[in-house]
């Protein structure tokens, strides 16, 4: 794996100090449950962002945002130099985070009612952006296609893809606007760059925009694996707007700051359509850490995905070892795990057993559509102790149940393959 070896790994503060944050992470449950659900690590920040972040308040220049091309130009350097994507950094525009920045790019690029597409099982809140947009979702989930038997370690790319058949069906019958997660959540999935290049001109054919969520972006384990959608091909560009920022990549998300960022007259005129009102929410807080993030804590970033891939490890062998019903497809990056519970009988939404009987949090599997029926998201960015006392607490719940009779017995294989 691209970032272990040699690299010293990041570690998580300790529990005692996590339990001081006031983030949602930390105060949406009471201290006898472990929070694995929302999508925030529990590293403590990177010291470049720190600092810039303390620069800002011991010069009180906490106003309103100023200028752009502070973040701007070292993205551009960043999204080059990891991933040879060229960007003008005129072409980046600022914003809240990055949901505001897709609900605003969606609704430039659609009318009120219009179909956007959106490929479950996929982030919840993307349900939402389409209807805050003015859209209606129309769902065109992903294909899964692996080998049913190949189970635990076997990476996520060898099992999901993107229907683009059925992506050009629902522009046939009049979608809009594509709505994409690259890297994918909750599958940490990397489309491949044939697939972005295919979905891009089947797009630019049926003249619908593509937003490229891509927040989780600098979290792939191999930079050479994750291809920013506007860089796939020239027909991209011409549909594509790219929503991203560093608040996954660097732990940032209360800082409030995203970019949105396009390479076509016609894509960069909807950005130039918004109001003002929509850059001017940036947070001169978010804008300094995030530019700090991208211009100096690049090692920071590798050593956290070297742990986060070393969690990803350690949650497959505790699950071979203490849960083999459950079933694993290791992530492509990110720190996201798509749990399938389904071989343990839990029912439709696992992680309410999990929070009542083990007193572990998990996103809720249905969610993320109705794909995720049998299977919960676990957060993989926590210190080693903390997965294994949750995969314990897991275990101990899973033997109980089956002790008193309420697990079918179904092998994971038979459970995947429905
Ligand atoms: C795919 C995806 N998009 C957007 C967000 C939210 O981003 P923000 O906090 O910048 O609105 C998340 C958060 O986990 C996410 O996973």
């Amino acid at each position: 794996m691209g970032h272990t070896g040699a690299m010293d790994l990041l570690r998580a503060d300790p529990l005692a100090q996590l339990r001081q944050r006031t983030s949602v992470k930390w105060r949406a449950y009471p201290d006898d449950v472990l929070p694995l659900f929302v999508a925030e690590m529990d590293y403590p920040l990177a010291e470049p962002v720190k600092r810039a972040m303390i620069r800002v308040i011991e010069n009180s220049d906490v106003g309103y945002i100023g200028e752009v091309a502070a973040l701007a130009e070292p993205f551009a350097a960043f999204a080059d130099e990891r991933w040879g994507w060229m960007i003008e950094p005129s072409n980046i525009r600022t914003t809240t985070d990055v949901s505001v920045a897709a609900v605003e790019a969606l609704r430039q690029a659609i009318s009120p009612g219009d179909g956007v597409i959106i490929m479950p099982p996929v982030y919840p809140p993307f349900f939402e952006y389409v209807t805050e947009a003015g859209g209606t979702v129309v769902e065109v989930p992903l294909l899964e296609s692996g080998p049913a038997d190949a189970v635990d370690a076997a990476s996520s790319a060898q099992f999901w893809s993107i229907d683009l058949g059925g992506v050009e069906a629902a522009l046939e019958a009049g979608a809009r606007a594509i709505l994409l997660c690259n890297p994918h959540n909750p599958l940490g999935l990397l489309h491949s760059s044939a697939d972005l290049e295919a979905l891009a001109a089947l797009a630019f054919g049926f003249d619908a925009v593509v937003v490229s969520d891509e927040i989780h972006g600098p979290l792939a384990y191999e930079a050479a694996d994750f291809t920013p959608f506007l860089s796939a091909s020239e027909a991209a560009r011409a549909v594509g707007i790219t929503v991203t920022s560093a608040s996954k990549g660097w732990n940032l998300a209360g800082a409030k700051c995203a970019m949105q960022i396009a390479q076509s007259d016609r894509t960069l005129a909807m950005l130039d359509a918004l109001p003002d009102e929509v850059h001017m929410r940036t947070s001169q807080l978010g804008l300094h850490g995030s530019a700090a993030a991208f211009a100096e804590a690049v090692p920071w970033l590798d050593q956290a995905i070297a742990a986060i891939e070393a969690s990803g490890q350690l949650l497959s062998e505790l699950l071979a070892s203490q849960l083999p019903g459950v079933v694993f497809r290791r992530p492509q990056a990110s720190y996201l795990a798509w749990l399938d519970f389904r071989a343990l009988g839990w029912g439709e939404d696992p992680s309410l057993v999990a929070l009542e009987s083990a007193k572990v949090a998990l996103m809720s599997g249905p969610e993320f559509g109705s794909q995720g029926a049998g299977f919960a998201r676990l957060n993989l960015a926590c210190s080693p102790e903390v997965l294994t006392e949750a995969v314990g607490r897991l275990a101990r719940v899973a033997r109980e149940r089956e002790a008193r009779g309420a697990a079918p017995a179904r092998s994971a294989s038979a459970a995947v393959s429905q």
